[in-house]
C-alpha cells in the first residue's frame, strides 16, 4: 500500500523535533514536505531546525520551508526558555547540511495541495499562522487536503502559555479560529490527552540506553525540556508528548478512543483569549443553529500504546537503515 503523504507544519522545538523522529520512523507515511512557522522559536530557526532532524533520519530530499514569522494579529512571542534558545534544548547541534528551500512555507502548502488534490494530510503542531494564511489565500484549500491533526488547544478549556490558553492557539488566536471552521476534516488533539501521554523514567532510560542516530538526539534535546517540565511534576522527569501524540494519531486515528464532533470556537477577547471553546450540545440541537463544521476533538486515548510505539521506533534502526 502507498505510504499516505503528510506535510507537516511546525515551530520546531523539542517536541516537534521528536514528532519527526516518530513519523520518519513510520513506513506507512511519508513527509511529502514540512514548514516551520513562528512559536518556540522564529519561523526561519524552526525551519532550520527541521533540516537538522530531517538530515538525521536521512530524509535529506525532504524541504522545510520558512513560514510565517508572527501571528495574525498580536506580537511575536517565543519560548525559548522551555524549548531552549536553539529550540533544541540548548545543544548546539550541528548546521544542517541544507540551506532554507526558497519558497514560503504558506507558497509550499498551497502548491502541493494543488498539484495533487486529495492527497496531502497536513500535521500542525505549532501556532496556526501557515494555515490560517494559506485559507485567507485560497479558497480551494480545503477542498484539497485530505485531513488535519493539530496539537492544539484542550476540550477542558486549561491551558499553558495563559491560564485558558495552550500555546499553539493562544500564540495566534485568529488563525486558529479559521482553522477549526474552514470546512475540512480536522483532528484536535489537546492538552487533555497529551499532557497523561508522556515519557517517564522507564522510557527515558530505555531511549537513553539505545545506540540508534534517533535515541541518542531525543535524549540529548529532551534533557532541557525535562528540566522544565519537572517543575510541573514535583521534580520528577516527565515528559508530555504533546506534539509526538498529535503525529501518532494522524498517522493512527485508532489512538483515539474517546472523540467528540463538535464545533470549536476560540475565544479572542479578554482574559480568555486562546481559549478553544467546545460545543459541547448534542446533535438534535441542529436546529438551533448548530450546523458546523465540526471538529473531531480528542477526548481520551489509548496513551501506553502510543507511548510503546514510539519508545520502540526510537530504540530501532529508521526503516532501510542498517544502523
Ligand atoms: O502546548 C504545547 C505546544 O506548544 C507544543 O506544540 C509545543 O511544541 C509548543 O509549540
Ligand atoms: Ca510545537
Amino acid at each position: 500500500m502507498e505510504p499516505r503523504s503528510l506535510i507537516l507544519d511546525m515551530d520546531v522545538g523539542v517536541d516537534d523535533s521528536v514528532a519527526i523522529l516518530y513519523l520518519a520512523a513510520r513506513p506507512d507515511v511519508r513527509i511529502a514536505a514540512v514548514g516551520s512557522v513562528h512559536g518556540n522559536v522564529e519561523a526561519p530557526l524552526a525551519a532550520e531546525n527541521a533540516r537538522r532532524v530531517l538530515e538525521l533520519c536521512g530524509l535529506d530530499d525532504v524541504p522545510a520551508a520558512t513560514g510565517c514569522w508572527r501571528p495574525m494579529a498580536q506580537e511575536l512571542a517565543t519560548a525559548g526558555w522551555v524549548h531552549g534558545e536553539d529550540g533544541l534544548g540548548n545543544t548546539n547541534q550541528p548546521p544542517p547540511r541544507r540551506g532554507p528551500s526558497g519558497e514560503h512555507a504558506v507558497a509550499q502548502l498551497i502548491r502541493l495541495a494543488h498539484e495533487r488534490p486529495g492527497i496531502y494530510e497536513v500535521v500542525a503542531t505549532g501556532p496556526l499562522t501557515n494555515l490560517g494564511t494559506a485559507l485567507v489565500m485560497d479558497r480551494e484549500l480545503p477542498r484539497l487536503i485530505r485531513s488535519v491533526t493539530i496539537m492544539g488547544g484542550s476540550a477542558d478549556g486549561v491551558g499553558n502559555a495563559a491560564p485558558f490558553g495552550e500555546a499553539n492557539i493562544w500564540h495566534d488566536p485568529e488563525a486558529a479560529e479559521l482553522v477549526f471552521n474552514a470546512g475540512w476534516p480536522i483532528t484536535m488533539v489537546g492538552l487533555d490527552v497529551t499532557m497523561v501521554t508522556r515519557l517517564e523514567e522507564p522510557e527515558l532510560a530505555a531511549i537513553a540506553a539505545a545506540a540508534t542516530p534517533q535515541a541518542r538526539f531525543a535524549t540529548a534535546i529532551l534533557q532541557h525540556y525535562l528540566g522544565v517540565y519537572a517543575k510541573s511534576f514535583g521534580g520528577r522527569r516527565i515528559c508530555p508528548l504533546h506534539d509526538p501524540l498529535a503525529a501518532g494519531i494522524a498517522a493512527d486515528p485508532t489512538l483515539v478512543t474517546s472523540a467528540l464532533d463538535a464545533e470549536v470556537h476560540v475565544s479572542r477577547d479578554g482574559e480568555t483569549r486562546g481559549m478553544t471553546m467546545i460545543d459541547r450540545r448534542p446533535k438534535y440541537m441542529e436546529a438551533e443553529g448548530r450546523r458546523g463544521p465540526f471538529t473531531r476533538v480528542a477526548l481520551q486515548v489509548d496513551s501506553q500504546r502510543f507511548v510503546d510505539d514510539l519508545v520502540g521506533r526510537l530504540t530501532r534502526p529508521l526503516p532501510g537503515r542498517p544502523d
